[in-house]
């Protein structure tokens, strides 16, 4: 097998495949995945992908609805690239194969939260195997992309690797592949290429409870990090308002997702004593964008004590619940829960990462050679909170747009590709104490969820910090004597990330979107206005 290529892609996303085709039409590309090629947040992503694509609609409106959910930080022009671009990126994926659910000869178009227009296309409520089936199809009729599975990028490889530049400055590196663990085997690999492109997706496994699947461990922040890329935005963390509760006893590593889109349908939320409480929080109400969902939540439930509170669908037609969401009916019903006549019990679970690698508007990072698209990637579409279903379109629009550039560069790529030393584990010993790792991995989701969850205080930030200290020199201890394996690196990379959503969210004195402080009750601009109205009176008095 060989093992260097032009461009380096790591993982099997939406974004890893869609970038691979794209850049297989004129380099040859290498796409390693963890797991097998489907295992990704893309494969579970239900309710669909926001694109303007009704005549009624207009870029304007989806501009407006993405900003005012992204509470002011979001950055215009990628708003704007985001939006313009995606319905020929949703056409595409249709040129591709995919087949998307339609009524009446057209695609049928839903609505979720934030959003002020019905405009998200879905193949019912299983949007992502969809798309993710459509690209592995396409991925693999292709010559010159080669997928290799069960391979764990371990770190990225830049001049800091080689013996004579390993004092180059940050800003002169560049990134010439990645070492690789062969995870089948339990062999360390090196691959260089010309470029690579992070696309690893979300960091959902820090929390006890999240929507991600377990290859969620956000390797790639954790590994641009420690490579020197810059990060940012990384305290906003969505927590999605409706994952099924299911009691402690269960044994799944990722809480199953209820679709927005069911509070699209009508779906309302109550509490334990059977109200309707969104009106006390939004006018908006149930449709209300995440954040503000999410907080009412974990109010009413910490208000009575509760463990879980409801979403109600019962007042809808069961063949039209049944007809539109087919996957959550019958998962519900394996677990003895009819939803076309219960209640479903629901509580909020860590969703996606707002934050993340920071990129110019064609996915480059700060280090040259290095790109990342997908969730991994800070666009600055999201600001502090994420509109629905905007994710899958970002991962499309931006893979597109790295393609674009890297067609027109990879060959301005200059020199020779340094030499690059095998991966040394000399003096490492077998791991026999994998103890250190279940123990460490429970402990850091546990202060994590409790302590940088979706309400935080300085206190709680500062506990949650001096654990990371502790866990990471204990990591990096086990790290440097042990041959390493996939648990041991996804750890490290979990308390990497840990660290910076902790210190992202230590450096924001304000409450804002998804960061919710109790030492901070509202956002800058609000503390300055209420400060006036302070000073006016006191001073009139
Ligand atoms: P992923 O799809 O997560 O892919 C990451 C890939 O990288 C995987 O193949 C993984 O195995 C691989 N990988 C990770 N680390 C490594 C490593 N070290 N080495 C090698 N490979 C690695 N968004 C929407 O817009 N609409 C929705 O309806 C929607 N529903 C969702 C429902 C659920 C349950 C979840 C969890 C998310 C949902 N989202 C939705 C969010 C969206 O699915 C994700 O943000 C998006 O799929 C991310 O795509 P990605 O390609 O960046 O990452
Ligand atoms: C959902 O179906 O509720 C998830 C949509 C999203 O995360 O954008």
């Amino acid at each position: 097998m060989k093992y260097d290529t032009d461009v380096l892609v790591i993982g099997s996303g939406i974004a890893g495949l869609y970038s691979a085709i794209k850049i297989a039409e004129f380099a040859d590309v290498i796409l390693v995945t963890k797991k097998d090629r489907a295992e990704s947040n893309t494969n579970y992503a239900q309710g669909g992908i926001a694109s303007v694509l009704a005549p009624e609609d207009s870029f304007e409106k989806h501009i407006n609805d993405t900003i005012i959910a992204g509470a002011g930080l979001c950055n215009r022009n990628s708003v704007k690239i985001l939006v313009e671009e995606g319905p020929d990126r949703i056409k595409e994926l249709i040129d591709i194969g995919t087949k998307f659910t339609e009524k009446d000869g057209n695609l049928d178009l839903v609505r979720e939260g934030g959003h002020s227009f019905s405009r998200i296309v879905h193949a019912k409520d299983l949007t992502g195997k969809e798309v993710e089936r459509a690209l592995i199809n396409k991925a693999n009729s292709l010559n010159n992309l080669q997928i290799i599975e069960n391979t764990l990028a371990i770190d990225l490889i830049t001049e800091h690797n080689t013996s004579n530049l390993k004092n180059m400055p940050l800003n002169n590196r560049h990134c010439w592949g990645a070492y690789v663990l062969d995870v089948t085997n339990n062999c360390v690999k090196k691959i260089t290429s010309k470029i690579t492109i992070l696309a690893t997706g979300g960091l959902g496994q820090v929390y006890l409870h999240t929507t991600n699947p377990s290859i969620a461990t956000g390797d790639g922040y954790a590994m641009a990090y420690r490579a020197g890329a810059k990060v940012a935005n990384m305290e906003f963390i969505q927590f999605h308002p409706t994952a099924l509760y299911q009691n402690s006893n269960s044994m799944q590593n990722h809480s199953f997702l209820i679709s927005e889109a069911v509070r699209g349908f009508g779906g309302i939320l109550r509490n334990g004593v059977g109200e309707a409480f969104m009106q006390n929080y939004d006018s908006r109400r149930d449709l209300a964008p995440r954040d503000i969902v999410a907080r009412a939540i974990d109010f009413e439930m910490k208000k009575r004590g509760e463990d879980f509170l409801f979403l109600d669908i019962t007042h809808k037609k069961s063949s039209d619940i049944i007809e539109h969401f087919p996957n959550i009916y019958n998962r519900c019903l394996s677990e003895g829960l009819d939803i076309t006549r219960e209640l479903i019990p629901i509580v909020p679970a860590a969703h996606y990462a707002c934050g993340g690698i920071l990129v110019d508007e064609f996915a480059r990072t700060s280090l040259s050679g290095l790109y990342a698209t997908g969730e991994v990637a800070m666009t600055g579409v999201h600001g502090a909170n994420r509109l629905a279903s905007n994710s899958l379109l970002e991962a499309l629009v931006f893979s597109n747009r790295a393609a674009e550039v890297i067609k027109n560069s990879i060959n301005l790529v200059s020199g020779e590709i340094p030499h690059i030393p095998e991966w040394d584990d000399s003096g490492t010993l077998t791991p026999d104490e994998k103890v250190i790792i279940t123990h460490n991995t429970k402990e850091l989701k546990q202060f994590m969820s409790d302590y940088v969850g979706i309400v935080r205080s300085n206190l709680r930030l500062r506990a949650a910090s001096r654990r990371i200290a502790n866990l990471y020199v204990e990591i990096e201890e086990y790290y440097k004597k042990t041959k390493v394996f996939d648990s041991l690196i996804e750890l490290r990379n979990l308390v990497t990330c840990s660290h910076l959503i902790v210190k992202s969210a230590m450096l924001r004195k304000e409450s804002r979107g998804l960061h919710y402080s109790l030492d901070y009750q509202f956002s800058k601009e609000e503390s300055i206005a209420l400060d006036t109205i302070i000073q006016n009176k006191y001073q009139k008095s």
